[in-house]
């Protein structure tokens, strides 16, 4: 696939990594292609680094690895990315009664918010629940960590169940984007046990079935 993953943080650099020798044409689209931090990432992964509209022009399927305040104006400076499969990785997080917090939920989503803003691309809410260093490696894990995805398209679904696949995860359908309800909140239980709970970043939800 002809990946362009948009914000080059610890999302983004970690996808970056874990896709290294899948087969991927990776382009990392960065506010600042020619920063040598980025130029490192790129050698490091056999990506190549170009500005976010560059990046998201010749690929299949965009990453979206952006802090959420920033979101709104980084997607819309994209293009419409019409028929495109858009990944929204980003929790809707601010500062909520004195805490991090989902700043939407229960009558809408970050997911939802984001399907909006590109309405014609089809949107899938997935690698939203877990920490940026397993999305980089996680076959030291004794099980295959699960990661759910929402999203309005099966087809756009069935290529990000192949890319999750490739980064070590089994996928499992939550249904519409309305079920990125669901999932932003999931995130929550992961955030709440790794930095509030203390049990840190190595770990992931699974599914165990009978
Ligand atoms: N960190 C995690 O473990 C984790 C896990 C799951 C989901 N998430 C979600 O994933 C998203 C990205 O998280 P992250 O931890 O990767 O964030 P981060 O380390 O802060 O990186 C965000 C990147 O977005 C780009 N960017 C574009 N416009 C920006 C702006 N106005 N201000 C700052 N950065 C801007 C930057 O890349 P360039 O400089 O290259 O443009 C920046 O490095 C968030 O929405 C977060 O909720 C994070």
């Amino acid at each position: 696939m002809r990946v362009a993953i948009i914000g080059t943080g610890k999302v983004g650099s970690a996808i970056a990594r874990g896709l290294k020798g899948k087969g991927h044409d990776v382009a990392l689209g960065s506010r600042d292609p020619q920063a040598a931090h980025i130029a490192a990432l790129a050698s490091a992964t056999g990506a190549v680094t170009k500005r976010p509209a560059a990046a998201v022009a010749e690929a299949d399927l965009i990453v979206l690895a952006l802090p959420w305040g920033a979101a709104e104006t980084a997607v819309k400076a994209l293009g419409p990315l019409t028929g495109k499969t858009v990944i929204d990785c980003m929790n809707p997080l601010g500062m909520v009664g004195g805490a991090l917090g989902l700043t939407v939920g229960h009558s809408t989503s970050g997911g939802e918010i984001v399907q909006g803003w590109l309405p014609g691309a089809h949107v899938v809410k997935t690698l939203n629940s877990v920490g940026a260093e397993i999305m980089a490696k996680n076959d030291t894990l004794p099980q295959r960590p699960v990661m759910f995805m929402a999203g309005n398209d099966n087809g756009a679904k069935a290529q990000v169940a192949t890319f999750l696949t490739d980064l070590g995860f089994a996928a499992l359908d939550a249904g519409d984007i309305t079920k990125a309800r669901l999932l932003e909140p999931f995130a929550m239980v992961w955030i709440n046990q790794a930095l509030v709970r203390g049990k840190g970043r190595n770990w992931a939800f699974a599914a165990v079935e009978g």
